[in-house]
């Protein structure tokens, strides 16, 4: 099977970026190889690593710096099944063009508001452009900090909807594990118990996105 290269970027910031990565690239580390790469200068992700050692089944991360970052994603497929990069909060056309055009597939986490999801509305700009020299590259929405006693409001149907790219039918709720796994520096998967109802809705998500 062909690696899969993926990046994580919304240009609005605290969308659940970073969250998302490293808990995606925790559960495709149980599946194969997988190396994140921390294109954000805050370095959250390679902090969080930094933190734990989650009996070595964390996924190897590497901060890079931005002009790197296609060089390293092709470095990375030569040794990794999986390659996830964490963006910052910055849709700087040249870098996050340089990504998209890296990768095979977009994730972008939207928190369910319809107002979060008009902030987010840029990448979809970057993502016309970016096609015409990556054609194949597929993006979907995310939806994070979902409450899960409340369905989707219509109004924010509707906005997805008229978004041109579309929304993953799993997401992630708002749950007290994610941070938790962020502060212990380990991923939703290593927290047992405590992480399983997020560890689930993570499979979910990746089992819908290895079938995209
Ligand atoms: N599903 C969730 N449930 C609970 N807390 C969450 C969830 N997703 C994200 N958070 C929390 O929200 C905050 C912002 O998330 P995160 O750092 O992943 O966003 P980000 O998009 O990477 O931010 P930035 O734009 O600064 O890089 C963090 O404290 C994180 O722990
Ligand atoms: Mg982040």
């Amino acid at each position: 099977m062909p690696g899969l290269r993926i990046a994580v970027a919304n240009q609005k910031g605290g969308t659940g970026k970073t969250t998302l990565a490293l808990n995606l690239a925790a559960g495709l580390q149980r599946r194969g190889s997988t190396l994140v790469l921390d294109a954000d200068p805050q370095a959250s992700i390679s902090q969080w690593a930094a933190l734990g050692d989650d009996n070595g089944h964390l996924p190897a991360v590497q901060a890079v710096a931005q002009d790197d970052v296609p060089a390293r994603i092709a470095q990375g497929t030569r040794g990794h099944r999986y390659v996830v990069v964490d963006c910052p909060p910055t849709l700087q056309t040249a870098t996050v063009g340089d990504v998209l055009n890296s990768v095979d597939v977009l994730l972008v986490p939207i928190q369910p508001s319809p107002v979060d999801l008009w902030a987010s509305v840029d990448i979809t700009a970057a993502v016309r452009d970016s096609r015409r020299h990556n054609p194949r590259l597929k993006a979907f929405v995310v939806l994070n900090q979902l409450d899960s006693r409340n369905a989707l409001s219509r109004s924010m149907h509707e906005a997805l909807a008229e978004l041109e790219f579309p929304t993953l039918r799993a997401g992630l709720a708002r749950r007290a594990a994610y941070r938790s796994a962020a502060v212990e520096g380990t991923s939703v998967y290593g927290l047992g118990h405590r992480g399983k109802a997020a560890a689930r809705e993570v499979e979910a998500l990746i089992e819908e996105l290895l079938q995209s």
